[in-house]
């Protein structure tokens, strides 16, 4: 599968069902966490890899109403940086921007894999410090849940996206 490919493939599915993660896998997801650019290369990501099924089913308890699909998740990446970690340019803080743009070819190879990566903002951040032991100083960004989409599932049409004219613009910016 080509960028193009994993671009247009990745979903953020909810109906999951469990599936076994290889060494390579993990190895591959691990890989393209690493290998995104950073501000003077400081690389601010911070990730947990839960794969433990107790860890698992302890996490059910972090989840936001709504969000109860993430417990057939195989695998959940808790994702973390801290402020510190990177550059500060005036009033621009680059430390979550890096980080999303790890997270960002994380899911791509997720999709490569023939799995969906769902990026979540819906769970407590007490609970998952607390259960995972993240120090307080770090903003845990999100939850990764990855999993199969299960067969059979209901269709997820995709979502919507605005269109072109509204957050591209040709040379300057140009409201509408
Ligand atoms: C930062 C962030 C937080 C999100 N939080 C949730 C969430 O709590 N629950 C959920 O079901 N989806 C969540 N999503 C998934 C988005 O709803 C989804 O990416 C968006 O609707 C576009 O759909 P697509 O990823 O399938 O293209 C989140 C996505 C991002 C990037």
């Amino acid at each position: 599968m080509n960028v193009h490919e994993a671009v247009q493939k990745r979903r953020s599915y909810r109906h999951l069902e469990k599936t076994e993660l290889t060494g390579r896998d993990l190895d591959l997801l691990i890989q393209a966490a690493r290998l995104a650019p950073s501000c003077f290369n400081n690389q601010p990501w911070r990730y947990i890899f839960i794969t433990d099924q107790d860890k698992l089913r302890e996490m059910h308890n972090v989840y936001s109403g709504g969000n109860e699909w993430i417990h057939g998740a195989s695998l959940v990446i808790a994702v973390f940086s801290r402020k510190d970690d990177d550059c500060v340019v005036g009033s621009r803080d680059y430390y979550q921007f890096d980080t999303g743009l790890s997270v960002g070819q994380v899911l791509l190879q997720a999709t490569e894999l023939g799995l969906t990566a769902h990026p979540v903002a819906g769970f407590s951040p007490k609970k998952t410090r607390e259960i995972l032991n993240i120090p307080e100083e770090y903003d845990i960004i999100t939850l990764i849940i990855v999993g199969k989409k299960a067969v059979g599932s209901p269709d997820e049409p995709p979502r919507p996206r605005k269109p072109v004219n509204e957050i591209i613009f040709n040379n300057r910016y140009n409201s509408i």
